[in-house]
């Protein structure tokens, strides 16, 4: 299974990726946990990108296109992968669409942006595995420390308000518009366009991965 997760940010794409990836048994490629990564090693990518992450812009396409395409070359991607934030402009969504990588479903949360702001504020994460909590929404069984490892959850340099809103403004300027591109594609009949399947991101976690399952049947 070759699933894409599209969506504003904070929108849930990492928290249903974890079910998906589980139930699929496929792994999670994050272009953002990717870049997260490279910052924290201090590499020439994640040195280059520093800045740009932490005010919220996208990072250039050719960047993040070779980042893609490298990790999705790699043996567990053979049978099947879950994209979470990417592809996330056209220019990516096209390069996808020509790496002969035919993608199974894409999912697109559909999330307003006040409930978002209010998302953010209260998530932490799991440095190591990108895994996303709720201090309230979502919590972790411990408070402050990861489910699987029990290691210390943090608050992301990008969750600041005024960075979030930022986000939501490059957003709706450069990634909204794939689902027009998206539904568009799967409406010509092309065998190899993905089933396009627009969600309701809104309702307690439990719900909105119900509606993900039923979306897939
Ligand atoms: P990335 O890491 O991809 O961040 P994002 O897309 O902005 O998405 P988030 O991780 O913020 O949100 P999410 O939808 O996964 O929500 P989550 O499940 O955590 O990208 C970061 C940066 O990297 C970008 O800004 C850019 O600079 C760069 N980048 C990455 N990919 C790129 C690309 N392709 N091109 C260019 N640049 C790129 O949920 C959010 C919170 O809400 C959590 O606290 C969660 O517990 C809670 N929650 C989840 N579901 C619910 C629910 N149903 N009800 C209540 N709370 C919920």
């Amino acid at each position: 299974m070759r699933i894409a997760l599209l969506g504003a940010p904070g929108a849930g794409k990492t928290t249903q990726a974890r079910f998906l990836c589980e139930e699929f048994g496929i792994p999670q490629i994050s272009t953002g946990e990717m870049l997260r990564a490279a910052m924290r090693d201090k590499t020439p990518l994640g040195l280059r990108v520093e800045s740009d992450m932490r005010a919220g812009n996208l990072i250039a396409d050719d960047l993040v296109i070779g980042l893609a395409k490298e990790r999705l070359g790699e043996a567990d991607c053979r049978r099947g992968f879950l994209l979470d934030g990417f592809p996330r402009t056209l220019a990516q969504a096209k390069a996808m669409r020509e790496m002969a990588l035919a993608i199974d479903c894409v999912l697109d949360f559909d999330v307003p942006d006040a409930e978002i702001v209010g998302r953010m504020g209260g998530r932490r994460v799991h440095p190591a595995s990108g895994r996303s909590y709720h201090v309230q929404f979502n919590p972790p069984r411990v408070e402050g420390l990861d489910d699987l490892t029990s290691e210390p959850l943090v608050q992301r340099d990008d969750d600041r308000e005024d960075v979030v809103i930022n986000r939501l403004r490059i957003y709706r300027a450069e990634s909204q518009s794939l689902g027009g591109f998206y539904s568009a594609w799967a409406a010509t009949g092309d065998a190899s366009a993905p089933k396009y399947c627009r969600i309701d991101g809104v309702g307690r976690v439990e719900v909105v991965r119900q509606a993900v399952q039923s979306s897939m049947q």
